[in-house]
């Protein structure tokens, strides 16, 4: 039978887009502030409203135009933070997009990064929970802004980011037009992710392993289709980022118990888990455990061993990753 999980518990996160972590009533009040009409991305109990999950990606950039500078980006690293830290996460990395900070002009970058960066800093001592980057193209923006994104990340030097990746539609364009951006990365000293295998099948994975040479894979639940494919991850070690609720959410898989997570793990992949979007999805940490808990009969035993693996896969360094171990 499934266990309460403390909400207490110590998590790590690796897998949350930074503006998909905004709360609805932070972005409705930056709206307000900047005259902004976007009441129609909301649902009357206040939520975030969209169809599918294409449209979801433009509700998404609609929530992004009320961000416009790097205070407001300071404001919003704190309020996805003080979310995070009341569910028991220590450590988390976010995806964050030049194109969202400062339209990929890299000055402008610079000083966004700065603000999130001091943000991240001070919620460090307030709140004990540590927050590093990773640069994200947005594949729907398509090849040429991905060599621009790449271009901010491999020329900006912080110890905030750590990774890039690539993140969006994943029925648009194919992981070979990346290479470029993720080769540049790779030799700015980046890590690397990339969103595969939520939209697309096993192929899609494949690619972004083979074209991108990728350590953990966004998503990538739908290699359970490949069984080769899924022992190959295994025996490489390659780490999932999965999130669940997301996944049932945007309606990948009709429900919790369908979700191939289960067994994924029994196959012996590294599979680790996360929010994504959690207001998107209605969801936090805490609540996809205890769920995860009611549908395969996991343990807090179970969940601190994904912890560990989480931490073992975190783009940070040894000092970090030895805190939050
Ligand atoms: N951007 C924000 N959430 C995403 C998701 N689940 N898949 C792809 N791109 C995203
Ligand atoms: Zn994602």
């Amino acid at each position: 039978m499934s266990e309460k999980i403390d909400p207490a518990l110590p998590k790590v996160e690796l897998h949350l887009h930074f503006e998909g972590a905004a709360p609805p009533a932070f972005i409705r009040g930056l709206a307000k502030e900047k005259h902004i009409d976007i009441a129609k991305i909301f649902t009357p109990d206040g939520g975030y409203a969209y169809r599918d999950f294409w449209h979801f990606l433009e509700v998404y950039e609609a929530a992004c135009t009320t961000l416009q500078s790097p205070e407001d980006f300071r404001r919003l690293t704190l309020a996805v933070l003080e979310d995070r830290a009341k569910d028991g996460v220590v450590y988390a990395e976010t995806f964050l997009s030049p194109d969202f900070c400062g339209v990929g002009d890299v000055t402008a970058w610079r000083e966004y990064l700065l603000a999130i960066e001091e943000a991240a800093l001070e919620a460090q001592k307030t709140m004990g929970i540590t927050l590093k980057g990773i640069v994200t193209a947005i594949r729907h923006f398509g090849p040429d802004q991905s060599r621009a994104t790449a271009l901010c990340a491999a020329e900006t030097k912080s110890d905030f980011l750590t990774g890039f990746g690539l993140a969006g539609d994943e029925k648009q364009f194919h992981p070979k037009d990346f290479t470029w951006a993720f080769d540049c990365a790779r030799e700015a000293g980046l890590r690397l992710t990339a969103h595969a295998g939520e939209w697309g099948g096993p192929e899609s994975v494949r690619d972004a392993l083979d074209h991108l040479k990728v350590e953990r894979i966004g998503h990538g639940v739908r290699a359970i289709e490949d069984l080769a494919l899924v022992d190959q991850l295994a025996e490489q070690g390659t780490v999932l980022e999965v999130c669940p609720g997301s996944n049932v959410f945007l309606g990948v898989y009709p429900s919790f118990d369908k979700h191939p997570i289960d067994r994924l793990r029994e196959r012996e992949v590294k599979v680790t888990i996360s929010t994504d979007d959690p207001p998107f999805f209605r969801t936090t940490l805490t609540q996809e455990y205890e769920t995860l808990a009611r549908a395969f009969g996991w343990t807090e035993d179970d969940f601190r061993a994904i912890n560990r693996d989480a931490a073992n896969a975190a783009f940070c360094d040894e000092a970090t990753r030895a805190r939050i171990l």
